[in-house]
């Protein structure tokens, strides 16, 4: 595996596999990587000539007072996961060359952005989708790979790769879990041991929503009533967010019908965790 810092050097070499005639796989990533990140590099390696995974822990999807300063790091073990995997490229840039002093341009998705994790997190998803297309412009992938457990995350995304007329195909892989049903994160590593226990209560609570939608109930008013009372039913838990909406536009959905979303931000302690369902009824 190639490990490489430079714009210009990456540039350079998926230019040479493209030209050898592979096909490229883009795994982005901001690192401290777990078994979700790692069924992605899976998922490239399946479909792609050449595998490259980036990391780069993008300041511009930070808000003041959330955790870029503290976010979790190990480039080492996680170079040593990629090599094991077969990656063939490791991109791992530095902030001053994404963002060189007097940098000015940035990528907004009206309507998608703002809404569930972009009303908590303003200003979030325009660092995400910014990061991304300059990734996309150095790394030019034919297909890039992300998880559905940011499921808002890979809808702006597909929306940008359609509205820009990128030539990426993006591929959504399924949620991770721990057999706890924990959807598996680089900030799980913030949980106190008892924090940690505490942390099932996000899939537990999206488990009955599945539950109550196979035993008949469509109404996403009642639906959300009872993801609440499961969230406050557990102390060190503190709902942000917890909405049902359609699954493409993520509108506010009225009743579960068709290709809908369930999906939840939740502090526990400190740490906010999101995890998400997609009912199809
Ligand atoms: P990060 O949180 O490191 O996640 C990188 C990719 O791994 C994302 O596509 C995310 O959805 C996926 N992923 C994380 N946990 C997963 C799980 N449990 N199961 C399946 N996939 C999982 O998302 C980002 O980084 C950044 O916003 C990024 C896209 C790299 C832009 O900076």
């Amino acid at each position: 595996m190639r490990t490489v810092t430079g714009i210009g050097e990456m540039k350079a070499l998926v230019a040479e596999w493209r030209a050898a005639g592979r096909t490229i796989g883009f795994v982005p990533t901001m690192g401290y990587l777990h078994e979700g990140h790692l069924s992605l590099v899976r998922g490239s390696k399946k479909r792609c000539g050449a595998t490259v995974v980036s990391i780069f822990v993008n300041p511009a999807q930070f808000g003041p007072g959330e955790d870029l300063q503290r976010y979790p790091r190990d480039l080492e073990r996680d170079a040593a996961m990629l090599e094991r995997e077969g990656a063939e490229a490791l991109f791992v840039p530095a902030a001053e060359d994404v963002y060189p002093p007097g940098y000015r341009t940035y990528v907004e998705v009206h309507g998608l952005q703002d809404r569930l994790c972009g009303r908590s997190r303003p200003g979030h998803f325009r660092g995400v989708a910014t990061v991304v297309l300059k990734l996309f412009n150095i790394v030019r992938p034919d297909v890039a790979f992300f998880g559905a457990k940011d499921a808002q995350q890979a809808l702006i995304i597909e929306k940008m790769a359609r509205d820009l007329d990128l030539d990426v195909e993006i591929a959504v892989c399924p949620i991770v879990r721990d057999p706890d049903g924990l959807a598996l994160s680089s900030r799980n590593a913030y949980l106190s041991p008892e924090e940690r226990k505490a942390a099932t209560v996000l899939s537990r609570s999206l488990a009955e929503a599945e539950r109550l939608v196979r035993a008949g109930e469509r109404d996403a008013a009642r639906l959300v009533d009872r993801v609440k009372d499961i969230i406050a039913g557990e102390p060190l838990a503190r709902l942000d967010y917890a909405e049902i909406v359609e699954g493409e536009t993520l509108e506010p959905a009225v009743e579960v019908r068709g290709d809908t979303l369930v999906l939840l931000a939740v502090f526990i302690g400190r740490t906010r965790l999101i995890d998400n369902a997609r009912i199809r009824a």
